[in-house]
């Protein structure tokens, strides 16, 4: 079995970072559960000393994300937020970072509440708006955070233009990935430099692990992120690459399901009498929908909606029986959950209202159910 150089998307997401197993054939890449490898004689090994610093199924998930990606090499973390964490170890006190505003709220705190004390500097700007990209950079600004679309009002910030602005500056491009997918979008093409995901989300896609990747291009950026992830230690365990792993093999299958179900249920619901607003890339009425059109491949199982109150939104939410009411996103179930309550109740109240997480908004991510039980289901909880 060989990947040929010209594979394309879907043939990488089954195969890249896997050979069968050397030593029995098994054609999935075994769970490697051992702490460590024995050695043939001193400072004689297989490659493999201690399953913190290497694993056999950690490497092949990261050589396979890294191929989706499109990035030179891909270092898997215990969850998304442990990636972040790790990929923010590139600055050193006194440097700045441009993050998008509306940042996942758990990328939010940890920027705020604990990497704020060794003297990093944030400033979160719409950076769906270019001008507030430019303005916001100083001399000591060493990052640009983006997240495209952001959680959970799916705004979109255009990639190859703020990666255009940065590098004229010597900024460092890192985007959240998380709520795309690649297959629905691939930063590293648009120029970013490193790119981390929750690997608990659509790239598992299973809602049974959880997990987080960064995926890197430059050397020194590579040599670092090995460096900091056998040093600190906060490492994916090998029984989660390996579910990690079976995800990805069916991302493009399940990408394509969720684009699809979700484009539905968006233009349900912006046609529904009880549904103010509706957030979805792929509705025309998205101010942002031709970039959407360019950036991505589909527009994201995720959409978000306003009912007016959050009187409206509890009836929704504790009404609805196909649909779980539950965190998290990406997973084949379909979720519904009320952002700023559950997933941004670590962002503070006036902040919220700045970015239109109201009490009366509800996000959908939307599963591989058959889309007709979804629209049933949406319809009788409204009823
Ligand atoms: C966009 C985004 N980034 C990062 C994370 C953090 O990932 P994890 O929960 O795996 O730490 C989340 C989690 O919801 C997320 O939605």
């Amino acid at each position: 079995m060989k990947l040929p150089d010209t594979a394309r998307f879907s043939t990488i997401c089954v195969h890249a970072g896997q050979e069968p197993d050397p030593s029995t054939g098994a054609i999935i890449t075994p769970i490697y559960q051992t702490s460590t490898y024995v050695q043939d004689a001193l400072g004689k090994h297989k490659g493999y000393e201690y399953a913190r610093t290497q694993n056999p199924t950690r490497a092949a998930l990261e050589g396979n994300l890294a191929a989706i990606e499109g990035g030179k090499a891909a270092f898997a973390f215990a969850s998304g937020m442990a990636a972040t964490g790790a990929v923010m170890t590139l600055l050193q006190a006194g440097d700045h970072v441009i993050v998008t505003d509306n940042t996942y709220g758990g990328t939010y705190r940890l920027f705020e509440r604990v990497l704020r004390k060794y003297q990093l500097d944030f400033t979160y700007v719409d950076t769906s708006k270019l001008g507030e990209i430019r303005r916001a950079i100083k001399p000591s600004t060493k990052m640009l955070f983006l997240e495209t679309p952001t959680n959970p009002v799916l705004r979109l910030t255009d990639l190859t233009a703020a990666c255009e602005i940065a590098h004229d500056h010597n900024v460092v491009v890192v985007v959240d990935n998380t709520f795309a997918s690649p297959y629905v979008q691939r930063p590293i093409g648009f120029g970013a430099d490193i790119v981390v995901h929750s690997t608990t989300k659509f790239l598992n896609g299973h809602s049974d692990s959880v997990g987080g990747i960064a995926v890197a291009v430059r050397e020194d950026h590579i040599e670092w992120l090995r460096f900091v992830q056998n040093a600190e230690g906060a490492i994916l365990g090998p029984m989660d690459a390996w579910l990690v792993l079976r995800g990805t093999k069916t991302l493009p299958l399940r990408m394509d399901r969720h684009n699809a179900s979700a484009l539905v249920l968006a233009e349900f619901l912006a046609a529904h009498p009880k549904v103010a607003r509706v957030h979805y890339p792929g509705l025309t009425t998205h101010p942002q929908h031709e970039l959407a059109r360019r950036q991505m491949r589909g527009f994201g199982g995720l959409i978000s909606f306003e009912l007016g109150s959050l009187e409206r939104a509890r009836t929704l939410l504790n009404n609805v029986s196909l649909m779980a009411l539950a965190e998290s996103l990406g997973g084949v179930e379909t979720l519904i959950s009320h952002p700023a309550s559950m997933t941004h109740a670590s962002v503070e109240i006036e902040r919220r209202a700045q970015l239109g997480i109201t009490e009366g908004l509800v996000r959908m991510s939307c599963g591989v159910e058959d889309v007709e039980d979804l629209l049933a289901d949406v319809e009788q909880a409204f009823s």
